[in-house]
């Protein structure tokens, strides 16, 4: 399903990818990977040289991607679960860390996003795509599964990073990039 969604024409990936400007041999986290939609394709840019950790808390997602990534014979994905707040990655390893639609998920995000520091390369970046509020009466309008960007930008900036750059054209998502102060 989150695969299915990811690949919608509204959901830009082609955009995003391009935005993120990844390269062969560069090592990047999926955090709260989901179907692994974005794993498999950063897993074909990074190529041999480079590596994907798609990581998760629920470890069926997980499966799902190992199995995916055995299919389209790439051997540069490292499915990791995390367990809550403990994410399960090699220190100061990351050029990017992308986060889509998952910080909603987070109940303590400033602590969450220091502890990112740990992992990321000394010019590393953070990446975060996040949903808009929804219209009133639409499942996001109710459920609120969303968060300002506002609110994600100075959440940053209290953990330590500072925001560099900002895209707008996702029609339902905020896509911000930071790196460390
Ligand atoms: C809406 S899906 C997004 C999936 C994927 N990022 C995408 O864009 O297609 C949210 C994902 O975050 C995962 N998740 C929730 N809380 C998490 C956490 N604390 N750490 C890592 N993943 C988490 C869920 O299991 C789910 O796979």
């Amino acid at each position: 399903m989150f695969n299915r969604k990811a690949s919608k024409p509204k959901s830009k990936s082609d955009q995003i990818i391009e935005a993120i400007a990844l390269k062969p041999g560069l090592n990047i986290a999926d955090i709260g990977a989901g179907g692994g939609y974005f794993s498999l394709r950063f897993a074909e840019i990074v190529g041999e040289e480079g590596k994907v950790y798609a990581t998760d808390t629920n470890p069926e997602f997980l499966e799902f991607i190992k199995n995916a990534a055995k299919e389209k014979g790439l051997d540069n994905i490292i499915p990791t679960l995390s367990i809550e707040d403990r994410l399960n990655l090699p220190e100061k390893s990351l050029d990017f860390i992308f986060i889509r639609n998952v910080t909603h998920h987070i109940p303590n995000r400033i602590k969450y996003f220091r502890n990112l520091k740990d992992f990321l390369k000394l010019d590393g970046k953070i990446i975060i795509i996040e949903y808009k509020k929804g219209k009133f009466f639409t499942f996001r309008g109710i459920f609120g599964h969303d968060v300002p960007k506002e609110i994600i930008t100075r959440e940053m900036e209290k953990a330590g990073y500072l925001l560099e750059k900002e895209f707008d054209f996702l029609p339902e998502q905020h896509f911000t990039i930071y790196s460390k102060q």
